[in-house]
Parts: structure tokens; C-alpha cells; sequence
């Protein structure tokens, strides 16, 4: 028997009857939908962010829009020296609420970094965290790998590449997911301790702190049920509660991890709806608020306020 398409070969390989060529495929529905939407969707979104990212900075065209930084930083020799320094938040009426790209509350004209970097806004140091995080995730890796690299283009569908070499060279870095997922975590209290802070209104002229409760306060909160979704949802983060427990039932430690895992099995069947939706809510988060510190939209206070 000849050793062609459908046959095995001496080797033992099985080559299967597709069609070759980029696209070239037998499946007869519409496949290539799924990951055209999702190129769209995440290049958007990596638009959105770096967009963002270099418009809060002062450098070239884009410090003509005003960063978010300390107003004097080219003239201070020191970080001792900066002064009226802003970042991105709502602070018109009395609130605290700031954007999750710019979260934790750092400048970078600090004693921690060099002044050659001073010119950089808070979100290029703060999104390397979280873009790794998101970056090695598995479900964005199957996602992203389709979308923009064709690797593959999809199930039964030809592609450009004829090899599949695996997540080898300097995709090894796929590895660091684990690490991510850990620093991801420490995101979650940061982020709630904002939201917290978005219902503490203080009056400046009168000097009274009270509650209150504005739309961008519930922006906030829902980003951090969103991402507390998606971070505890995610493959490592259930491997490392549920991991290493011979029973369930043996001590109180065991029992604690088992409800731990049974929850975060919950969240992980559902991941790609976390991973996508969370990721929608904190572009929106940062656009409400750069909407209302920047673009005359006024952050409306529901309950309290000062
Ligand atoms: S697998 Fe998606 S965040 Fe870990």
C-alpha cells in the first residue's frame, strides 16, 4: 500500500486526509469566526491598555495629554524635590476612585526608581504584573495562539506552518504562570482596599469624612468580583489548593482545602467567561474614570457622599 494520505507509513506516523493550504479545510461551518472575533477583541483591548499606558506618560506626542505624575519632575534632582503629583483617579467630588490600571497608588518619580524611567506613568510598572498573568494563561494562550500566530489556525483547518514544536525557546517562559498567578493574588486586596477607599468621601473645605457611594464605586466593585473570578478560577490556582492532599477528610486543613478547590473547580469551568469579561471590565473601569477626570463626564453620587 502506497504511503500517502490516509495511510500509515514505515515510520508509524498516521497522516491524516487534509487539505493543504493556508485556511484549507473540509469542516463546512463558519470556523473561523471564533477566532476573528477574539483577534479583534484582544487587539483592541492591547490597544486600549498600551494607549493608555503611554498617554499618562511624558514622553513624545503623548505628553501632550497631561500625566499622571508629580507636575515638576524634570527640574527635581531628587524625588525629595517633586511636588502636585496626580494619577488617575476621581477626585472632583470629594471621593478617592481610582482607575485599576493605576492601582497600587505608586509615582515614578520615587527614591525606588532610577530618574532615567521618571518619565514612565504608573501603569507601565503596574501592568507588567497582570499582562504576564493574562499573557500565560491557558485560556488565552489557546485563544491568542489562533487568533494571531495561526498555530494552530484551527481543528482540522491547514495553516501556514507546517511544524508544531511545542511551547519550546522563549515560549518556555509559559512556565512563570504559577508566579504570575501569585502575584495576580496580591492584586485582590489592593483592589478592594480601592473600592473601600472609593466610599470614603473627605471634604477638603470642611474637613468631615463621610460614606458614600458613587457609579464609580460599583465600577470598582464589580472589577474586583471580576477578577477575583477569574484569578481564583484559574488552572494554577486550583492545582496549588488542591494539590497535595492524599484525602479530603483527614484534618481540618485537608477539609478547608477540598471547599477551597470544590469553589475554584466552580470558577474554572466557567474560566474563559472570567477571563474575557474581566478583562472588558477593567479597560471600561479605566475609560469611566478617565471619562470623568478628563473628558467632562461627572462620576454621580448615589448614596451619601460629602
Ligand atoms: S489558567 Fe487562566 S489565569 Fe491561570
Amino acid at each position: 500500500m502506497p504511503v500517502g494520505h490516509g495511510a500509515i507509513g514505515l515510520s508509524g506516523n498516521i497522516k491524516l486526509p487534509m487539505k493543504k493550504g493556508f485556511g484549507k479545510t473540509d469542516r463546512t461551518d463558519a470556523w473561523w469566526k471564533g477566532p476573528t472575533a477574539m483577534a479583534a477583541y484582544l487587539g483592541f483591548m492591547i490597544v486600549y491598555a498600551t494607549w493608555r499606558g503611554f498617554m499618562e506618560s511624558d514622553f513624545w506626542i503623548f505628553s501632550e495629554f497631561g500625566a499622571s505624575s508629580c507636575a515638576n519632575w524634570e527640574s527635581a534632582t531628587s524625588f525629595h524635590d517633586v511636588t502636585d503629583c496626580q494619577t488617575m483617579a476621581i477626585e472632583n467630588q470629594n471621593s478617592h476612585v481610582l482607575s485599576p490600571l493605576y492601582s497600587p497608588l505608586i509615582f515614578p518619580q520615587s527614591s525606588w526608581i532610577p530618574k532615567e524611567f521618571w518619565w514612565m506613568s504608573p501603569a507601565m510598572f503596574i501592568l507588567i504584573f497582570p499582562a504576564g498573568f493574562r499573557g500565560t494563561c491557558y485560556y488565552y494562550r489557546k485563544a491568542y495562539y489562533r487568533a494571531f500566530f495561526q498555530q494552530p489556525t484551527g481543528c482540522a483547518v491547514s495553516k501556514p506552518w507546517n511544524e508544531y514544536s511545542g511551547e519550546r525557546g522563549i515560549l518556555v517562559v509559559q512556565n512563570l504562570h504559577r508566579i504570575f498567578m501569585y502575584i495576580a493574588l496580591v492584586y485582590l486586596p489592593i483592589l478592594t482596599y480601592d473600592f473601600w477607599l472609593s466610599l470614603n468621601f473627605h471634604n477638603e473645605v470642611t474637613g468631615v469624612d463621610s460614606f458614600g457611594l458613587s457609579v464609580g464605586s460599583v465600577v470598582l466593585l464589580l472589577n474586583v468580583i471580576l477578577l477575583s473570578g477569574y484569578t481564583l478560577g484559574c488552572h494554577a490556582f486550583r492545582h496549588v489548593v488542591g494539590g497535595g492532599s492524599n484525602h479530603w477528610t483527614g484534618s481540618p486543613m485537608n477539609r478547608g482545602k477540598y471547599l477551597m478547590w470544590r469553589f475554584s473547580t466552580k470558577l474554572n469551568e466557567h474560566h474563559k467567561d472570567w477571563a474575557l469579561i474581566s478583562l472588558f471590565w477593567v479597560m471600561f473601569a479605566d475609560f469611566y474614570i478617565w471619562a470623568c477626570t478628563d473628558l467632562g463626564l461627572t462620576d454621580l453620587v448615589i448614596l451619601g457622599g460629602a
